[in-house]
């Protein structure tokens, strides 16, 4: 069979594995094979891509892949669970860079060629725009997912950085890149001073669209990027005339788009809204939490679960930080064991990643169908005699619902004040990451169960055993 017509059939498999892998991760039950297939679609790739396309001896890609595979295999088994999400954002940015430098290499004459050392002659506008949107928004993704890490790891401030004229320094921004990119289209070249012009300006336009994002509005930025950077991966598949290449990105492209209008209807915000509201800079919050906090025991709380008939567990990103999913699933098996009925409220952006808490449920082997969504359990809270906040703060913020004057307005949240009796897990009265105050801390039915969540939890579940 022709050599063309196989690397075509082995595109085609891999393409199928990336969409039935994609299938697959839809759900908690089916994504670790999921993960897989869409793994085994990409090995197959590479290995197919390599075949065709090795412009290098051998030895070079093999140690690439060895190192790049040591890389990433050491980084995912030694990276915290809490800074997954970091982690997560600097892939995307990643990727953003490999397609940048695709896209900087394309500018380069074929090796042998003479007479081109500047320019690239011979190729179509079509492929010099692709090069070109590949450096943009390859550029765009790096920065802006450098910015994105830095907030979410807390290396720098998360709340918005806003200054007078931005959006005009913005519009400016724009207006060059248009201008270099339009220069560069027409004469392609890696010592053009357009192609300097549209990297530093795509670079810098990468931190000025994401530093006015701050506070509870992350999930949106972080679920654009990733579409950018599949948008960036399609554009380097057209200038590598690489069809596989241009699926996927599309297919990363596309679920970062739907994750981005999921991650904007949980907060019940426009995209546009989130892009240029800057949140919290714009809008001081002005929530007055009057009252002092009932704290109770891990003992005293024992004898409320004990006699609880329903109770919803609503974790957040503490539950994360403590590492506590394993002894909350103790405590869901205690409760049960009593005769109680369980569930788990999962707010869309609770944690720093979409899914987060089902991933550290599914960790410590919960039952996917007791994971209730905020649409679903919200209506049932009034019959929970127990709500146990562990480590969420912003998700259960009752001045979302009450207070126009907060941040957080409209964002709708799991309405634990509605539950006979609420216990709070945290260590202390900080608010969350969108830095606003929560009134539900010192709710006529909250208890306060201050300190770690793990040991918290740890001690209900042995006065269960005693
Ligand atoms: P947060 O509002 O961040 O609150 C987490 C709470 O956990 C803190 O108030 C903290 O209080 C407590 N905590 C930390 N360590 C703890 C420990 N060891 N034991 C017990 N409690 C501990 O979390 P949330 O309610 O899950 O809300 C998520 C927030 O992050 C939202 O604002 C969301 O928009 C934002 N965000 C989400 C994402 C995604 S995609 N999910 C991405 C970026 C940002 P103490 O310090 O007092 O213990």
């Amino acid at each position: 069979m022709d050599t063309a017509l196989l690397i075509n059939l082995a595109y085609i498999v891999s393409a199928i594995l990336f969409v039935l892998g994609l299938k697959r991760l839809g759900s908690p039950a089916t994504a670790r094979s999921g993960n897989l297939m869409s793994a085994t679609g990409m090995l197959i790739a590479v290995v197919v891509t390599l075949m065709e396309q090795a412009k290098l001896p051998w030895e070079y890609i093999i140690t690439g892949m060895v190192l790049g595979g040591l890389i990433g295999a050491s980084a995912a088994r030694l990276v915290q669970m809490t800074s997954m999400p970091e982690m997560v954002a600097l892939f995307n940015g990643f990727g953003g860079a490999a397609s940048l430098l695709v896209g900087w290499t394309a500018l380069y004459p074929a090796p042998g060629a003479s007479g081109l050392l500047a320019t690239v002659q011979g190729i179509s506008t079509f492929t010099a725009i692709t090069i070109v949107l590949s450096i943009l928004i390859g550029g765009v993704t790096l920065t802006g997912s450098l910015i994105a890490y830095g907030k979410l790891s807390e290396k720098m401030s998360s709340a918005a950085i806003q200054f007078t004229g931005q959006q005009v320094v913005n519009a400016a921004i724009v207006l060059g890149i248009l201008a270099s990119a339009v220069m560069l289209v027409q004469n392609p070249g890696f010592d053009s001073p357009w192609f300097y012009a549209v990297l530093g300006l795509s670079l810098l336009f990468g931190i000025m669209v994401v530093i006015p994002i701050g506070g509870a509005d992350m999930p949106v930025v972080i679920a654009l990027l990733n579409s950018y950077s599949g948008l960036a991966a399609c554009a380097a598949g057209f200038v590598l005339n690489n069809n596989l290449l241009i699926v996927s990105g599309s297919l990363v492209g596309a679920s970062g788009i739907i994750l981005t209008n999921i991650m904007c209807k949980a907060m019940n915000r426009s995209l546009s809204n989130v892009l240029f509201s800057g949140f919290g800079a714009a809008k001081k919050s002005t929530t007055k939490v009057e009252g002092e906090p009932k704290p109770i025991t891990a003992e005293d709380a024992y004898y409320i679960l004990e006699a609880a008939q329903r109770v919803c567990i609503v974790p957040g990103y503490g539950m994360a930080v403590a590492q506590a999913q394993h002894v909350v699933k103790e405590l869901m098996d205690n409760l049960e064991a009593n005769g109680c009925e369980v569930s788990f409220a999962i707010h869309p952006v609770a944690g720093r990643m979409p899914g987060h808490m089902n991933v550290l449920l599914a960790e410590a082997n919960v039952p996917y169908d007791q994971l209730i969504e905020m649409d679903d359990i919200n209506p049932q809270m009034s019959n929970m005699d127990v709500a146990i906040v562990i480590g969420a703060n912003d998700v259960v913020n009752p001045a979302a619902n009450e207070d126009e004057g907060s941040p957080l307005y409209g964002m709708p949240v799991i309405n634990v004040n509605e539950a006979r009796t609420v216990f709070v897990l945290k260590r202390s009265m900080k608010a969350g990451y969108a830095g606003v105050d929560n009134p539900l801390f010192v709710g006529e039915n909250t208890r306060m169960l201050f300190g770690d969540a793990k040991e918290s939890i740890s001690t209900v579940v042995g006065e269960f055993s005693d």
